[in-house]
């Protein structure tokens, strides 16, 4: 039986976190075996925001990419490629423009949070661009390009798959039965927050970054937030209290582990200080072969590059044959 359809991108904004890693990453590695399965790196999208600083664009795409090969996805099980290098996407882009009513993507709820950021800004940047309006359209053509049947997304996605939903279900009813309508599949996205509490993110300096060295790694976790009602090394502590550093236990310890740092805080027979260095090492223990396979790819950019190079090439396969079936059904010459 042929396997159902799986894409998902990320705008290359430069090297990833743990949060992208356990909330994202993690579940595309997976998905990876059971579904066909395109993983891209939205380059156009990052445009529609940043088209006046393009100088960084090719390197934080390959950082991406660096990123999700050390964390295992595999360009043997799913298929890695670069927007731009589809030109099919653009064009069937316009198709989905034509048939998407003004007020369908401004109602679009980031495009509202995009514009009160703008808002802030002075001069040309203020403006709300044509592309950024058709930010929900052309990521419906990144999703309809290839038939998909599951989009795995963070919550903040959803109402954009919903109008990737009502385009299809319109471009069915106007030329003729063909696109599915692509459900959201839910990433955990707050499975780990960052330093200091909040979301983790790269705009908050509170990430643990999945190229970091061990040494950078450890180091910021001895910035973690803790149980903030604790003074001293012998004062009793409060796990369920620890913001941050008990999180990240549960998250990188073994059960038992967690069980031996809660007893230990509780009776206060370990120091925040302590608790902390070997949390770091537990986390450095787990990045390790991630860290080595990026390493390598870092060493070796010229394999990411043909890596990109011979995804997108298969990308272009599967593209152009549901662009000819488009063409056709809108009756294009
Ligand atoms: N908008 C997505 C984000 O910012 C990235 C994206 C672009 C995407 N096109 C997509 C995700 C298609 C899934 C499917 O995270
Ligand atoms: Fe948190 Fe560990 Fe300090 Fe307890 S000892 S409060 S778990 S950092």
């Amino acid at each position: 039986m042929k396997k159902q359809v799986i894409v998902s991108g990320m705008r290359p904004t430069g090297k990833l976190h743990l949060g992208h890693y356990l909330g994202v990453i993690q579940n595309w590695v997976e998905l990876q075996d059971k579904y066909d399965c395109y993983f891209f790196a939205a380059d156009w999208h990052a445009l529609t925001t940043k088209y006046d600083k393009t100088e960084d664009l090719r390197q934080n795409t390959l950082d991406v990419v660096m990123d999700w090969l050390a964390c295992g996805l595999d360009p043997e099980k799913c298929v890695i490629y670069v927007q731009s290098l589809i030109p099919e996407i653009a064009e069937l882009n316009i198709y989905l423009g034509m048939i998407t009513p003004q007020n369908w993507v401004e109602r679009d709820p980031c495009l509202k949070d995009m514009a009160k950021i703008l808002k802030t800004k002075e001069g040309q940047g203020s403006q709300i661009n044509y592309g950024l309006m058709g930010y929900p359209v052309l990521m419906s053509a990144d999703i309809m390009m290839f038939n998909s049947d599951y989009i795995p997304v963070g919550i903040d996605q959803v109402a954009h798959i919903e109008i990737t939903r009502d385009i299809a279900r319109r471009f069915n009813n106007l030329y003729g039965e063909f696109f599915h309508e692509a459900k959201p599949l839910l990433n955990n996205c707050s499975l780990i927050c960052g330093l200091d509490g909040n979301k983790m993110g790269k705009s908050f300096n509170n990430d643990i970054k999945i190229s970091d060295t061990a040494e950078e790694t450890s180091k910021k976790v001895m910035t973690a937030i803790t149980d903030r009602s604790r003074l001293r090394k012998d004062d009793l502590g409060h796990p369920d209290e620890c913001e941050v550093a008990f999180k990240y236990w549960k998250i990188f310890g073994t059960e038992e582990e967690v069980q031996t740092v809660r007893h230990e805080c509780e009776k206060g027979l370990r120091g925040c200080a302590q608790c902390k260095r070997c949390l770091g090492d537990k986390i450095n223990e787990k990045l390790a072969p991630i860290r080595e396979k990026r390493k390598y790819y870092e060493q070796n950019p010229q394999e990411v590059e043909k890596i990109l190079n011979e995804g997108s090439a298969k990308a272009r396969i599967k593209a152009q044959e549901v662009l000819k079936e488009v063409r056709k059904l809108v009756k294009m010459y």
